[in-house]
């Protein structure tokens, strides 16, 4: 689905935080209105430091809301109103101050009685220096805010990673425009915005660890941050998703149900468990293979050199679970981690393994364990899709749509 077809006639309320990220704010509402959408602005006291008014005003075609008691805002449209004309609030910058008072209930001005009073979903692009953004305090504020139950919900896209206006490295960088646009595309999406309601996904994540000895192992390279991605994004357009995971240290994301293993024969296990299931997207780097007969005992350092491991082959879980048969997933999803030759070994990996779709990333550049990824995607129709470098959950929202799309095809 293009962005115009899914924002055109939305209606988008944004409050613009203080931050010298507020500037990026302007762009966005440029993207918004490009799009489709009808955009009516709240700009905080300290918003109001970084961006004018008149900037606002100009951009989203309506007056901007300042403050909480002006008698000629209420006549026009109550801050009540406002809350409730919104499909989706969208709060770019999200300060750490923003973002306390609406993980405590605090409405002691125009933007926070309006994050407490809105019956609608909630997307936050925070923004702030990268000590503040992992202060605990403030990741509290952040999970507080996303578990309340029986609440419409808050995401939160970003923050990315880098350089920071004030000189430090670090996550704390607001969400650039086109990530925000395709996080609001991802929540709209769908007459009700969860286009995935109903269906089951299970995906897999992680590197998998195969025990030579009880202390030893071999592992793969993975960080998992793509898979657990893919699972938040399938799981906020209306998934139920189970998420396979091997040895990372992510946290779950909310309303998964995360199954931790650490062999691929537990992974394997765990993945047939979740069946039936309509959606399978394997993304986990599972060890080709595992040690034969693993000792019981540490193996000790002898003097005649270091001690021959045999291995034998890990089952091929993507091949299982794309095999023919009663439980096969209508949508089955494989990865192709390349170093060379990436679409023809997509391609044969694609036949190969009987999958639908591969995602086909080059791994010759910075990907394992960074926020970015520059993924194609391959399916058995024939259709191939680059998708340039953006951080994991764009690469997770797109993909999430995408699979959104053909169910709905
Ligand atoms: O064969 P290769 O490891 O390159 O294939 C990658 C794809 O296959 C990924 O989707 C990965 O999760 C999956 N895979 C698997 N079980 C294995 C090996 C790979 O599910 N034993």
């Amino acid at each position: 689905m293009t962005p115009a077809a899914t924002l055109s006639g939305r209606k988008i309320l944004l409050i613009v935080g203080g931050g010298i990220a507020a500037y990026k704010a302007l762009e966005l509402v440029r993207l918004l209105k490009k799009a489709g959408a009808g955009v009516m602005s709240v700009l905080t006291p300290a918003g109001a430091e970084f961006v004018t008014p008149m900037s606002l005003a100009a951009l989203t075609g309506h007056p901007v809301r300042q403050a909480l008691f002006m008698p000629e805002d209420e006549t026009a449209m109550g801050h009540i109103e406002l809350s409730r004309w919104a499909d989706l609030v969208v709060v770019a910058p999200a300060t750490a101050g923003l973002i306390a008072k609406a993980a405590n209930g605090l409405a002691d001005d125009l933007a926070s009685t309006t994050l407490l009073a809105t019956d609608k979903k909630v997307l936050l692009a925070p923004a702030m220096n990268v000590r503040m953004w992992l202060h605990p305090a403030v990741q509290a504020n952040v999970e507080r805010l996303k578990g309340f139950d029986g609440f419409h919900g808050v995401a939160v896209v970003g923050p990315d990673e880098g350089e920071m206006a004030c000189g430090e490295f670090g996550p704390g960088r607001m969400a650039e425009p086109a990530a925000i646009l395709s996080a609001i595309e991802g929540l709209l999406a769908g007459p009700d915005g969860r286009p995935l309601a109903g269906r089951t996904a299970v995906v897999t994540a992680g590197p998998t660890f195969e025990p030579i000895d009880p202390v030893r192992g071999l592992t793969n390279r993975s960080s998992g941050k793509q898979g657990y991605a893919i699972a938040e994004a399938l799981a906020e357009l209306g998934a139920r998703v189970t998420l396979v995971s091997g040895p990372v240290a992510l946290a779950a994301p909310v309303g998964v149900e995360r199954v931790w293993v650490e062999t691929a024969k537990e992974m394997q296990a765990a993945v047939q468990a979740a069946l039936p299931a309509d959606i399978a997207v394997m993304s986990a780097a599972v060890a080709d293979w595992r040690v034969d007969g693993v000792a019981s005992g540490k193996i000790k350092k002898a003097p005649g050199g270091p001690p021959s491991v045999a291995l034998i082959e890990n089952p091929d879980i993507l091949a299982g679970v794309s095999a023919p048969g009663k439980l096969r997933p209508k949508l089955v999803i494989g990865f192709a981690a390349e170093t060379t030759d990436l679409e023809a070994n997509a391609r044969a990996k694609l036949s190969r393994k009987g999958c639908d779709w591969i995602v086909g990333n080059d791994v010759s550049d910075d990907v394992f364990g960074s926020e970015g990824n520059a993924v194609t995607l391959f399916t058995r129709g024939g259709d191939v899709e680059s998708w340039p470098r953006q951080p994991k959950s764009g690469v997770a929202r797109k993909l999430a749509m995408r699979i959104a799309d053909h169910f709905k095809a």
